[in-house]
């Protein structure tokens, strides 16, 4: 690495205490064992997915990914989980050095719980406001994402959430930025606006290592940025939360699926409870159908619009170095 480069990296590879501030975001069904040991094992630093895993599948995929992994990697844990405080003990029983609390707002005691043991946390934020609430509570970390990010996204492009959070956070607290990062050049501007590091996912998803099924890889290659469009919500009793996948049959079957639903509330022949669950259901399962099954069709195809960078498959440890190579450049100019 160019001094320029490490110096810049330096707060954020510490903490992270690898040799790249360069995260893999956590992905349900594709960070498991074997890309996040890929990643960590390169310089960067892999996480874990818990999704919806019971406790006894996290004790297993922490210890099959220790078993791989020669460097330090974390834990992504979803705050919803209805058993959080029983994975968070899987996690203090493997020793593990950082969890990423995703999903919403830290629940009471949960940050507190992982600090006990010795974790670092990484929390997710909305709001400058309440980044500011959850380091002074005792959050280690920050990860901002924006909208252009794959998976469950909020309103505002990273663009913006950059100059409004790090100008403010950067120079006291450990801030990582997400969202539509491709290439090395995105990572060398974040890094001079006082980035610690970055977190990419899209563009990590099909590296070689990575479980993903060929068919859902092939889908990656061939997709735009434009095809990567956020889930749309057609009728306000009927919440939807956003999430960024490549358009399929999918994706045209779940606005059907809302207008039929709002059509049988207006006819009043089911309730508003029911109406909503038939919504929520709707997608369960569907990211594990494209990503193990292969079901490009039907399943949910989560991708950021850096989609359209992603055009082949390569070894974590290569994308990781091109990554690099491009930042240095960047930053040499
Ligand atoms: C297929 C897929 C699944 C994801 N699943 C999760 C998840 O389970 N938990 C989470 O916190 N973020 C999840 N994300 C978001 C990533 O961790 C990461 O923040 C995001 O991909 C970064 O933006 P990018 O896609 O533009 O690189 C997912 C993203 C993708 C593409």
């Amino acid at each position: 690495m160019t001094d320029k480069t490490r110096a810049l990296m330096a707060r954020g590879a510490e903490f992270l205490g690898s040799d790249y501030a360069i995260l893999c975001g956590a992905m349900s069904w594709v960070s498991e064992r074997n890309l996040v040991a890929a990643i960590s094992n390169a310089g960067g630093f892999g996480v874990i997915a818990c999704g919806a895993m019971t406790p006894a599948l996290l004790d297993a995929e922490i210890a099959a990914t220790k078993a791989l992994a020669h460097r330090p990697f974390g834990v992504n844990l979803i705050t919803m989980h209805p058993q959080l405080f029983e994975l968070i003990a899987v996690c203090a029983k493997h020793a593990v050095g950082h969890v990423v609390l995703a999903g919403g707002i830290p629940p009471k005691g949960s940050v507190e719980a992982i600090k006990a043991f010795g974790g670092k946390v990484l929390v997710f934020a909305p709001t400058l406001a309440l980044a500011k609430k959850l380091l002074r509570s005792g959050a280690d970390a920050l990860v901002i994402e924006g909208s252009e990010a794959g998976g469950h996204i909020g309103p505002v492009a990273t663009s913006v959430l950059a100059q409004e959070f790090l100008p403010a956070l950067a120079e006291e607290h450990i801030v990582f930025v997400a969202g539509g990062i491709g290439r090395g050049e995105m990572i060398a501007s974040y890094l001079e606006m006082g980035a610690a590091g970055v977190q990419l996912g899209t563009r990590f998803a099909c590296a070689a290592e990575s479980i993903a099924h060929p068919a859902f890889k092939q889908a990656f290659f061939r997709a735009n940025a434009r095809d990567a469009v956020a889930s749309v919500q057609v009728d306000p009793r009927l919440p939807v939360i956003p999430v960024r996948a490549l358009k399929n049959k999918g994706t045209e079957e779940f606005t059907a699926k809302q207008r039929e639903v709002a059509q049988l509330l207006d006819a009043g022949t089911i309730e508003m409870g029911e109406a909503q669950l038939q919504i929520e259901h709707f997608w369960a399962g569907a990211l594990r159908r494209a990503v193990i099954d292969g079901d490009v069709e039907n399943g949910s195809l989560m991708a950021g619009q850096s989609v359209g960078m992603v055009t082949r498959e390569e070894p974590a440890a290569a994308i990781i170095a091109e990554l690099v190579t491009e930042c240095e450049a960047a930053l040499s100019r």
